[in-house]
């Protein structure tokens, strides 16, 4: 009775969460939140067509307010899903592991979302000194979080700088396979249907995409310069802007999200999801390591943040059959996005409490499109073509190990051996379409993932990688901009 009082407000508030297909209220009873995995797109940025792209106020502000928002969820002392020991005004950082790629706006995102997470502590983190001075650290107390770069290819470097986001994995099967999208019926299909309407826009962006490369090849370039206009522009000074109706702007983003979920994800050929495949070895290990640390063991690492690119989430959602809960996962997710992963329990926790069974602990999937708040908070979905959001821990595993690829073996198989980085005989042919499901983990989780495919091994195979598919190293200046006009001769077979 007591619960069903407290949540009526929040539902009342949220109708529109309530309604929509596929959403499943969140739980907030007595259960325990045992750790949680986010993983995080960037706040707003400048247009790829321009190097470089940078972050704007705008995104820090996203950004900032998502981390707020996970604060009230995960850590503020007074909240009902604080996660079980974790503290709550000054960070203890051996329970938070934060990483992003080496890209500027991935890494400024994650930098300003953990201001919103643990923000300046004040006169709480004041120190008293031997000699009775008191001092407080700057800014108010300002906390340090480290932002750790991506060790694994779950997403790629510099992704943000470039166009195109398979170039960066370092897994050259899996651009292979991407690339093969390009040579699809549906592909070609698609071109050819919409060439009219791209060349209808020309006005629009011919300063940017000539004629020749206003067509359905540059679906993503074209729309992310349009819709970087829509936000920051002043609609006067957008050439044609008459020819940008809600129906042109939503076709634009439809095409886009077409062109970069075939990118990233093919039923048939699961390698080229392999960012998404990375990323739940990832989610797995982290989890699995809250789960098997002794429930009072403050230090444990309770809390992990990831941050990415949008083709990362693309990759899982098709891996991990997200479409199946509500359409809207093929579209390109919005700046701020973020997907969690909670490890809750039902089970009583008391002070001697040493270990929880795996047997009592469950795994529940949220996602926001777009910045997570108050008005739009992360909403559990159902994965893996099943009906529970909420799913054993047992269950969860099993699902994810069906495509999680967490050994340097199994990334290197599934990867092809190009470099000799990998054991000899473990590469596997472009064409071969094996992947994904050789790689799973065999006991609950493998507890050396991540560590193992190094950055070693990844920044060495791009080396060749961008040999042997006979592209440049071209300077960081001017790289973006060859992309985006660029963008599949960059990648073609020939
Ligand atoms: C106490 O020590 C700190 C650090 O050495 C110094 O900055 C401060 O001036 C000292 N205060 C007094 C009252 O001596
Ligand atoms: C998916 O892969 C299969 C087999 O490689 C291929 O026939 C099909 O065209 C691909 N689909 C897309 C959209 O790339
Ligand atoms: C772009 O389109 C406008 C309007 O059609 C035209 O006046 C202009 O010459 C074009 N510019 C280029 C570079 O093609
Ligand atoms: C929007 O403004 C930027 C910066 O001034 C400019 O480079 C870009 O071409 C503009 N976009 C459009 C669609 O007019
Ligand atoms: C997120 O919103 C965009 C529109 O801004 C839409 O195209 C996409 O399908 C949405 N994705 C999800 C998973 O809701
Ligand atoms: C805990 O119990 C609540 C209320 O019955 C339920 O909604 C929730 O899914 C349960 N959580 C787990 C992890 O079983």
């Amino acid at each position: 009775m007591q619960l069903a009082l407290f949540l009526l407000p929040g539902a009342l508030l949220l109708p529109g969460a309530l309604l929509l297909p596929g959403a499943l209220p969140l739980a907030a009873a007595a259960e325990t939140v045992l750790g949680a995995y986010i993983f995080h797109r960037h706040g707003d940025r400048t247009t790829k067509s321009y190097s470089p792209v940078i972050f704007t106020p705008l995104g820090a502000e996203q950004v900032f307010s998502s981390g707020s928002w996970y604060r009230s969820r995960y850590v503020a002392a007074d909240s009902l899903s604080k996660i079980n020991g974790i503290a709550s005004d000054i960070a203890l950082l051996s329970q938070l592991a934060v990483t992003s790629p080496i890209d500027n706006v991935l890494q400024s995102s994650a930098q300003v979302f953990l201001q919103g997470l643990y923000p300046p502590a004040g006169s709480v983190s004041a120190q008293k000194l031997a000699n009775g001075t008191t001092v407080n650290s700057p800014l108010n107390g300002y906390q340090y979080i480290p932002v750790n770069a991506v060790t694994a290819a779950a997403s790629s470097k510099n992704s943000e700088e470039t166009g195109w986001l398979q170039g960066g994995s370092g897994c050259s099967n899996a651009v292979a396979s991407s690339n093969n999208y390009f040579y699809s019926t549906e592909y070609f299909t698609t071109l050819s249907n919409t060439q009219t309407f791209y060349q209808s826009l020309l006005p629009v962006y011919n300063t940017t995409f000539p004629a020749d490369k206003a067509n359905f090849k540059n679906a993503y370039t074209i729309y992310d310069y349009v819709h970087v206009s829509q936000i920051h522009n002043d609609s006067s000074t957008i050439p044609s802007n008459d020819l940008l109706t809600p129906s042109t702007l939503s076709q634009l983003s439809g095409l886009a999200s077409t062109h970069e979920w075939n990118l990233a994800y093919n039923i048939t050929d699961p390698v080229r999801a392999i960012a998404g495949s990375v990323l739940a070895a990832q989610i797995l290990q982290s989890l699995d390591s809250t789960l098997s640390a002794p429930i009072t063991k403050r230090s444990a690492q309770k809390l992990t943040i990831q941050f990415g690119p949008y083709g990362t989430f693309m990759s899982f959602f098709g891996l991990s059959q997200a479409p199946a809960a509500s359409d809207e996962f093929y579209g390109i997710v919005d700046y701020a996005s973020s997907m969690t992963f909670e490890l809750v329990t039902n089970a009583t926790l008391s002070s001697d409490t040493a270990t929880i069974s795996p047997d009592d602990v469950s795994v529940r999937f949220l996602f926001v499109n777009g910045t997570a708040s108050a008005a739009n908070p992360p909403r559990a979905f159902p994965l893996f073509g099943q009906k529970e959001s909420t799913l054993p821990w047992k269950t969860f595993t099993a699902e994810m190990n069906k495509f999680a690829i967490g050994t340097t073996e199994a990334w290197c198989h599934a990867c092809g051996d190009v470099l000799g980085t990998c054991p000899s005989g473990s590469s596997v042919s472009a064409q071969s379409g094996d992947g994904g499901s050789s790689g799973g983990i065999s006991r609950p989780v493998a507890g050396v993932i991540g560590a193992l495919v190094t950055l070693a091994v990844i920044l060495g195979l791009e080396g060749l990688i961008l040999l042997v598919a006979g592209l440049r190293l071209v300077k960081k200046k001017t790289l973006s901009k060859e992309i985006s006009n660029n963008e599949v001769a960059h990648t073609s077979k020939a």
